[in-house]
């Protein structure tokens, strides 16, 4: 299998600290991976690197085989390759725009612009998109009038839009209540497990937000890597707990996965 993501030493440094530091991680075609660790450790910033929107300070960044800061890599046809949905993108995006119209610019790889005339077969395929998600009664609804968790949906219909090969998740989801973070779990549960759905990266804070189908692990600290590998070998109490920096029991009820930190004595 081919690498989808390769980061070799990657540090990512401002001012004199390593937001990233010394990174080396490498995700393969089909894999789904779930990325774990406190407040500032450095996940967004790791995304940020494997979305190609920022280069590493030292190391090397390989994503989908072209290698960031090479001559022979542009990094303008290497964007639409890749999908990202998080709370960045969202400002980006105009409020006043409907959520179809939303989901559609995507496609031609910008974040405003009604002008242009689209393709019927863009719109299909936006309209699915959203249909997938559970999005369909909102499509005329102006974007910034949705709700946090209808707003994350749209956002990944977005992201989904340009058929990328890679497909980044930063919290998806944050903000959601209960019904809602289960029925995203559930769909993203069901992306995750189809077989032509792009290589997955999602980074999350709670362990009950890892959709069953996601197949590695990776947990960082203060920019470090402490854990990587296949979920069920390194997601344990002992991992989770060093991660996080308080004593976890971390345990799997039936598909799903839950954490909890031991009663003080
Ligand atoms: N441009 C910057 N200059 C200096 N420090 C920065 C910069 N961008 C981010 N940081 C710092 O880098 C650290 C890692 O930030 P990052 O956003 O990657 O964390 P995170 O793991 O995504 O955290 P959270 O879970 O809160 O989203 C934080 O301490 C943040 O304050
Ligand atoms: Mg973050």
């Amino acid at each position: 299998m081919s690498d989808v993501l390769e980061l070799q030493d990657v540090s990512v440094v401002r001012e004199g600290r390593a937001l990233v530091d010394q990174v080396s991680w490498s995700v393969k075609e089909g894999e789904r991976w779930v990325i774990l660790g406190p407040n500032g450790a450095g996940k967004t910033t790791l995304l940020n690197v494997a979305s190609s929107y920022l280069y590493p300070s030292k190391g090397t960044a390989t994503i989908l085989g072209e290698t960031l800061g090479t001559p022979g890599t542009d990094v303008f046809e290497l964007r639409p390759r890749i999908g990202m949905a998080g709370i960045a993108m969202a400002d980006k995006l105009p409020k006043s725009q409907t959520v179809l119209q939303t989901v559609l610019t995507a496609a031609y790889g910008m974040t405003a612009g009604w002008q242009e005339e689209y393709e019927a077969v863009d719109e299909q395929r936006a309209r699915a998109f959203l249909d997938r998600l559970g999005m369909s009664d909102y499509l005329e609804r102006r974007f910034g009038t949705l709700s946090e968790g209808e707003r994350k949906r749209a956002l990944i219909a977005r992201a989904l839009m340009t058929d990328p090969e890679l497909l980044l998740l930063d919290e998806p989801a944050a903000g959601l209540d209960l019904g809602g973070r289960e029925d995203l779990v559930r769909r993203l549960g069901r992306l995750a497990r189809d077989p032509i759905a792009p290589s997955m990266i999602m980074v999350t804070h709670h362990v009950e937000e890892i959709a069953p189908g996601f197949t590695h692990v990776l947990m960082i600290r203060q920019g470090k890597v402490l854990a990587a590998g296949p979920v069920e070998l390194e997601l344990t109490s002992r991992n989770l707990s060093h991660c996080f920096g308080l004593p976890l029991v971390v345990e799997q009820v039936g598909d799903r996965w839950t954490a909890q930190g031991l009663p003080m004595s």
